[in-house]
């Protein structure tokens, strides 16, 4: 019974980690897979198409990340249970993340950094929190999260999902039938969607478009995004074109379309978006390898296992 470690940059930050919390583990770290039959389970983020499916023992795959597009692309992935990520510590700082972002827009920020370039002391108002309506595309375990934040912040929140939910003092809309009325009265979008054949290219200029444009607070200047889901949902050409007509005031872009991003592309070099490298949440060693036991424990003893992927939905 052996726990192959593949495809992930900190595979051995991840191996020391397990080693620490069971030193007794059969641990294997790609490419140095020994004998295939002996691996029963694997950790993976993205792994090569085609290498799951040559470990003839394999019975569970657990993903390193929250989101497991890379791990579902494989044409050839087993028919064995696939469990996502999903932590407290992950859940905290994808909450800070968005809270991070929204008050940075809201409190205008990027305005007052080009301001202070200039060395200029020039006043600008602000809207009250309880004026900005923030829509979270989204209401999984992080999205859910996020919105319960923000609200204790005096936000007014909204959030989209695929089915009905219903959140205290959160208006919730679902499916597409719903979104434009979603997208009406949302001034700042947050968005934590997986990356699915239903959310890919969704962050386009159309969609954009939809944001709310009258009756939001007088004081922001124009509709937000925000999105640390995934590069694929957003198109960047678009989110750049709707920045330079103005009709978007700013964004954070945590993903982007290809990661890295390209040193040439546009996006860095835009005074009123915020780029940062895909480490909106990260996942820590300690807290990966003590999940991934979990999990392998759960399923020794044939329990039910959390955080199970809905392969049919690719979430
Ligand atoms: P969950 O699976 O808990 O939540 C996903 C949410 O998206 C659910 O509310 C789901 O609806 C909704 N959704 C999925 N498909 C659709 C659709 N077609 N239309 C409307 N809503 C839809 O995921 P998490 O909250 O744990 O994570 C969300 C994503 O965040 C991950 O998939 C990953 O891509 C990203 N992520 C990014 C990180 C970063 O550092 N940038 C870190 C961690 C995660 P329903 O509730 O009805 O099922
Ligand atoms: C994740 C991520 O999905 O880090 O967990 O992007």
């Amino acid at each position: 019974m052996a726990l192959l470690i593949a495809a992930s940059e900190r595979a051995e930050l991840f191996a020391a980690a397990l080693r620490r919390q069971d030193p007794g583990l059969d641990l294997r770290l790609a490419p140095d897979i020994g004998k295939r039959a002996d691996i029963t389970a694997a950790l993976v983020w993205n792994p090569p198409p085609g290498l799951l499916r040559t470990l003839p023992k394999l019975g569970l795959i657990i993903s390193i990340g929250a989101g497991v597009d890379g791990i579902l692309r494989d044409p050839e992935l087993p028919d064995v249970p696939l469990v996502r990520y999903v932590d407290a510590d992950l859940t905290a700082r994808m909450v800070g993340y968005i809270v991070l972002n929204v008050l940075y827009h809201h409190r205008r920020m990027s305005e007052f950094r080009e301001l202070q370039d200039r060395r200029r002391w020039q006043y600008l108002p602000e809207a009250a929190a309880h004026q900005v309506r923030v829509g979270i595309m989204g209401l999984g375990v992080l999205g859910s999260a996020a919105a319960e934040a923000l609200l204790r912040l005096g936000y007014r929140v909204r959030g989209w999902s695929r089915e009905q939910k219903t959140m205290p003092a959160i208006a919730c809309f679902a499916g597409t039938a719903e979104l434009d009325t979603f997208l009406a009265e949302t001034d700042i979008l947050a968005v934590l969607l997986p990356l699915t054949a239903a959310t890919r290219g969704i962050l386009d200029r159309g969609l954009v478009s939809r944001l709310s444009r009258h009756g939001r607070a007088q004081d922001l200047p124009g509709p937000v995004l925000i999105n640390a889901g995934r590069g694929g949902l957003q198109i960047d050409a678009d989110i750049l074109a709707a920045l330079e007509a103005g009709e978007l005031y700013a964004a954070s872009l945590d993903v982007f379309q290809a990661e890295p991003l390209d040193a040439a592309s546009p996006l860095w070099s835009h005074p009123r978006i915020v780029i940062t490298p895909h480490n909106a949440a990260e996942s820590t060693p300690a807290a990966i390898a003590h999940y991934a036991l979990t999990q392998i424990d759960r399923h020794r003893r044939g329990e039910r296992l959390p955080y199970l992927v809905d392969r049919g939905q690719g979430y």
